[in-house]
């Protein structure tokens, strides 16, 4: 089948206002909510996240799990482990499993192949993600062969010069890009995203992110505020906007009608009804943690990340409450992309 997103087209003018103007939010969250529900209904998907490794051979300059924090106590889940991660969310009604985690080169690919088919042998009316950042095309193409569904990879910014100024001198903007077509033309559903008043971030940064997504078309987007993370070079920068953040929600939806967007963590991390808000501002995908509790305060890209003592079974009672409040209802099936067939 052929894939029509229907990415809509705003002028730069257009796009700037939106993403600057503060008295915007609820003009943008009306109008985003009316698509999504024009498309999706009431469904919020939701996504079980197995964050079962913090080792990362990376050093991103906002990243709280980066190589260089020393004072991070680092783990790695065993296969059993994240197996029985994946029991206990069938049973709570998950049928996505999100398997992330920092860039650890432990994990060979023989390993991740057994663990996909293990999971998909065990549970397969499940969609497994992946996302454990920047691999080779022959790795991602095995993971796909061996079941993988989609792949979540931020591009974190579609501009070179920002992208240098939030990364070491050895990660690479182009690879990172280049990955994200990999992945697409192996067959994978697909997740970009970037984060909201990054440092040194720029309207423009953000319009150009946008433009990006619009070539790539993902099925998925997720974004969420900068948070500052206490251990890292960007220690001194504050917070991103809130506000700003729900309006990029919104004008997602609004460019990208079909697509998979997440009320993320860092966005009920900033404020306590901010998943809620990301939903009613266009957003249709929560994804609560499934990872042991005693792994879970480890898992810290920023600082006071919320949810990091909760049981699976708690946690999605609570979305569930805090999901229907908002208007709108958890769905537990795969919850695939909707595309829509090409008229002719
Ligand atoms: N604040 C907010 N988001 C962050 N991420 C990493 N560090 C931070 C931070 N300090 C995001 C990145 C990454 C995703 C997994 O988390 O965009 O892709
Ligand atoms: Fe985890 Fe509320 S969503 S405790």
């Amino acid at each position: 089948m052929e894939k029509l997103r229907n990415t809509v087209y705003y002028s730069d003018n257009q796009l700037k206002n939106w993403i600057e103007n503060e008295s915007l939010n609820e003009t943008l969250a009306t109008k985003a909510d009316a698509i999504r529900r024009n498309i999706y209904g009431d469904d919020v998907y939701i996504r079980g996240l197995i964050e079962f490794s913090n080792y990362c051979k990376n050093d991103c300059f906002y990243c709280g799990i980066r190589k260089s924090n020393k004072n991070v106590k680092r783990y790695r889940l065993t296969p059993k482990e994240i197996l029985e991660c994946t029991d206990i969310g069938y049973k709570l009604g998950f049928r996505t499993y999100v398997m992330q985690s920092g860039e650890d080169t432990y994990y060979r690919d023989d390993m991740i192949v057994k663990i996909i088919e293990t999971v998909k042998n065990k549970h397969p009316d499940t969609a497994i993600t992946l996302s454990m950042g920047e691999k080779s095309y022959e790795s991602y193409k095995r993971f796909y062969e061996a079941g993988a569904d989609r792949y979540l990879l931020r591009e974190e910014t579609s501009d070179r010069e920002h992208y240098n100024k939030l990364h070491p001198s050895f990660m690479s903007f182009d690879n990172r890009r280049e990955s994200l077509w990999q992945l697409k033309e192996i067959g994978y559903q697909v997740g970009g995203g970037f984060m909201v008043d990054s440092p040194y971030q720029s309207t423009e940064n953000l319009i150009e992110d946008l433009r990006f997504l619009q070539e790539l078309e993902p099925d998925m987007i997720g974004i969420g505020p900068y948070l500052t993370s206490k251990d890292t070079p960007f220690s001194n920068f504050p917070d991103g906007s809130f506000k700003k953040t729900l309006r990029l929600v919104s004008i997602l939806r609004i460019l990208f009608p079909y697509a998979l967007i997440p009320a993320t963590t860092a966005l009920g991390t900033i404020n306590p009804l901010g998943r809620e808000m990301g939903l009613k501002a266009g957003a249709n995908v929560l994804m609560p943690n499934l990872s042991p509790i005693m792994y879970r305060k480890d898992y810290q890209l920023y600082d006071n990340k919320i949810c990091t003592g909760d049981e699976a079974a708690e946690c999605k009672a609570c979305l569930s409450l805090r999901v229907d409040k908002s208007g709108y209802k958890i769905v537990c099936d795969k919850g695939d992309v909707i595309t829509r067939q090409k008229d002719f």
